[in-house]
């Protein structure tokens, strides 16, 4: 008889997730985790400590800029490094803490260590072999490096390493205008980092809709962030304390190398499936080394499912998540469902940025008829009093039947407001939809109405 009838591999977003609704279907379960804590990449050393830095640094930032504006006098604080990582590790500790509880409420079992798959039905850690109807591979992803740059998480470092240096570094150079860069280089630079951003394409936040990609590197650049685009890093050499990365320009091939205290290689993460067994079990994987699964998250190996960064799609925390829940219903004889069409992306500047569904290129690329309506927080009254009036919302909606096919928002609270356009969609709403409903005021979702309003018979603020 088998012990459980789950085991989920990983407690990161999906894999807490998906043990937590494995639980309250009733299905006996546990999770392994190698880490000392729970919760993945994303509690430990990803989305929670970054977003933790990035409030602090916001704060600074605005007694730097906005303070003696609003007739707040007197100095700026100035930064106590050790007291910043330790209040971003009461958070991590407050949030590990939290999942932890939610598994003994469940009668999760946490074994700790890490796991190998003999073969189906079976999880090993250490000495212990654990009998399973079921396996869900929920082991995320790590960060990927380029050939001639080894990370060595003191002067090169990865996001991990980002989130843990020693002090601010008076030079930092990201390699990649991502999610990862853009977030960090913000965080370093308001605390008094010089940044520069290194990017190989001719644009920052590849996929984005252009115009957001546009707006933002503007509002980067007036923060102070440098970018060098179009850019192929070749090699970083580092010393104890320097490093040198050299670049080729792709427009005319020249070489051109940059000093810093510290580089921040942001090119992109890939799954992390190292020591579970796959290739002796013949789990089928794509050249990326990600999973491949059916539509129900089933590998080609019955009884072995898996979910989040280790498989396709979008590396985000939420993603799993969902994968994670349906996968659970799946597993408990339900229907779990997944609308990839709707996840949004957030990038945690200041100002924020929030996408969901189509770009504008993609509406292009399928020839489809489309409108948009546009307005810009200037129009906002509660943007101006926060000196947030610099970005604006998108919404694209079908030509004929105003049907909302994405929406794209850089502005305050973006990442926050974008989920009224992820409801709508998932209802299949029209721009009008949006436009007719009462939106309180002062708020930045007034934002959100008057772009649907332009996407009709016009804005009533601009
Ligand atoms: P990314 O895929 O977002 O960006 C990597 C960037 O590096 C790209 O712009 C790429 O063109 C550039 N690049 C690649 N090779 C290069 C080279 N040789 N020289 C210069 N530039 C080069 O990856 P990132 O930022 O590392 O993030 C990893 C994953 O984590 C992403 O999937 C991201 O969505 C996720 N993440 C999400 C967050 C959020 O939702 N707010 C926060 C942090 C990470």
């Amino acid at each position: 008889m088998a012990q459980y009838d789950v085991i989920v591999i990983g407690s990161g977003p999906g894999g807490y997730v998906a043990a937590i609704r494995c639980a309250q279907l009733g299905l006996k379960t546990a999770c392994v985790e190698g880490r000392d804590t729970l919760g993945g990449t994303c509690l430990n050393v990803g989305c929670i400590p970054s977003k933790a830095l990035l409030h602090a640094s916001h704060q600074l930032h605005e007694a730097e800029h906005n303070f003696a504006k609003m007739g707040l006098k007197g100095k700026a604080p100035s930064v106590d490094w050790k007291q910043m990582l330790a209040y971003k590790d009461d958070v991590i500790g407050q949030n590990t803490k939290g999942v932890e509880f939610l598994f003994k409420k469940n009668k999760i079992d946490w074994i700790k260590g890490w796991a190998t798959i003999p073969e189906a039905g079976k999880v090993q850690v250490g000495d212990e072999t654990y009998e399973t109807k079921n396996i869900l591979i929920a082991s995320g992803s790590e960060p990927s490096t380029l050939p001639g740059v080894e990370i060595d998480e003191k002067v090169v470092v990865s996001s991990t390493g980002a989130l843990e240096l020693p002090k601010v570094p008076k030079k930092l150079v990201v390699i990649g205008a991502g999610v990862i860069g853009l977030e960090l280089g913000s965080v370093y630079k308001r605390l008094g980092s010089e940044v520069s951003v290194i990017e190989f394409l001719d644009v920052i936040t590849p996929g984005m809709d252009a115009e957001v990609q546009r707006g933002l590197q503007k509002m980067l650049t007036k923060q102070g962030l440098e970018f060098t685009l179009g850019a192929a890093v070749q090699k970083v050499e580092a010393s104890k304390t320097k490093a040198k990365v050299t670049y080729k320009l792709r427009k005319d091939d020249s070489e051109h190398t940059v000093e810093a205290d510290v580089v921040l290689v942001a090119t992109g993460r890939r799954p992390f499936t190292e020591g579970l067994g796959l290739d002796k079990l013949g789990i089928a994987t794509t050249e990326r080394g990600q999973i491949k699964t059916d539509a129900h998250w089933q590998t080609n190996v019955p009884g072995i499912y898996a979910i989040g960064d280790a498989i396709a799609g979008p590396m985000l925390a939420h993603k799993a998540e969902d994968e994670g829940m349906a996968c659970a219903e799946v597993l408990a004889g339900k229907h779990g469902h997944v609308n990839y069409g709707v996840i949004p992306g957030v990038i945690y500047t200041w100002p924020e940025v929030a996408s969901v569904g189509a770009t504008e290129q993609d509406l292009k690329n399928e020839g489809r008829a489309y409108k948009t309506g546009k307005f810009s927080f200037m129009g906002n009254g509660r943007a101006k009093a926060v000196f947030a009036g610099e970005g604006f919302v998108k919404i694209l909606a079908d030509k004929e039947t105003d049907r909302i096919l994405g929406c794209h928002i850089i502005g305050p609270g973006a990442g926050d407001l974008i989920h009224e356009i992820c409801v709508a969609m998932e209802f299949g709403a029209s721009a009008e939809d949006v436009a007719l409903t009462c939106h309180a005021h002062p708020t930045y979702s007034e934002a959100v109405r008057e772009a649907a309003l332009a996407c009709g018979d016009g804005p009533i603020h601009a």
